[in-house]
């Protein structure tokens, strides 16, 4: 069974990372789910947990036991991980090493596996030079992007910005699992 880890970052298209994770788990993929704190406040783990059937993660320093380090683990079993949405920040998080919850923590353990990162966010931040640095950062160390399309934002603007479409994303998702 391929398992992926699905990273849920504060971004308003965060409830499309339900339909990502159904049709996922539905093509026999286990997934993890890791949700920020702000991308909690968009979308409940108990609607990925139910959905994944699986442990959803928010909290590094939960008091649960575990036989395993849990951000290293989950990096090291995860065929590979997927960001989406990804907001600004998590890019920027990741360009600069930074480490500091277990969404950020857990990939920067993943070691010669896939990392797709699927941007969501408003045309201006998108546009940001340091957002395109960021990206074009990431890029250059091997981290995959789904690129945002073109299209009237929930905040009314009309631009680059949003989430790819659900079935681009899982499609290359399963490209990369080599499922299908
Ligand atoms: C209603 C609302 C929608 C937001 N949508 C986005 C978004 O689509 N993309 C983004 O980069 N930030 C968005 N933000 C801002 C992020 O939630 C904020 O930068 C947060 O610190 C991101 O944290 P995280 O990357 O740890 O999830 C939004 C904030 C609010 C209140």
């Amino acid at each position: 069974m391929k398992e992926i880890m699905l990273g849920i970052t504060g971004s308003i298209a965060a409830y499309k990372a339900a339909d990502i994770a159904n049709q996922l788990t539905k093509s026999k993929v286990l997934v993890h789910t890791i949700m920020t704190v702000s991308g909690a406040k968009f979308i409940t783990p108990l609607t990925l947990q139910t959905l994944t059937k699986n442990k959803v993660y928010t909290d590094m320093f939960e008091e649960i036991f575990y036989p395993d380090v849990r951000h290293i683990s989950l990096a090291q079993k995860a065929d590979c991980c997927v960001i989406a949405p990804a907001t600004a920040n998590i890019i920027g998080k990741l360009a600069s090493g930074i480490a500091d919850d277990m969404l950020s923590t857990v990939v920067m353990a993943v070691r010669n596996k896939p990392v797709i990162i699927c941007p969501a966010m408003n045309t201006a931040m998108y546009e940001n030079p340091i957002t395109q640095n960021n990206i074009e950062k990431l890029k250059s160390y091997g981290y995959l992007f789904v690129e945002p399309k073109e299209a009237l934002l929930a905040c009314g603007d009309l631009g680059k910005g949003a989430l790819a479409d659900v079935e681009t994303i899982v499609s290359y998702i399963k490209k990369i699992l080599q499922i299908e």
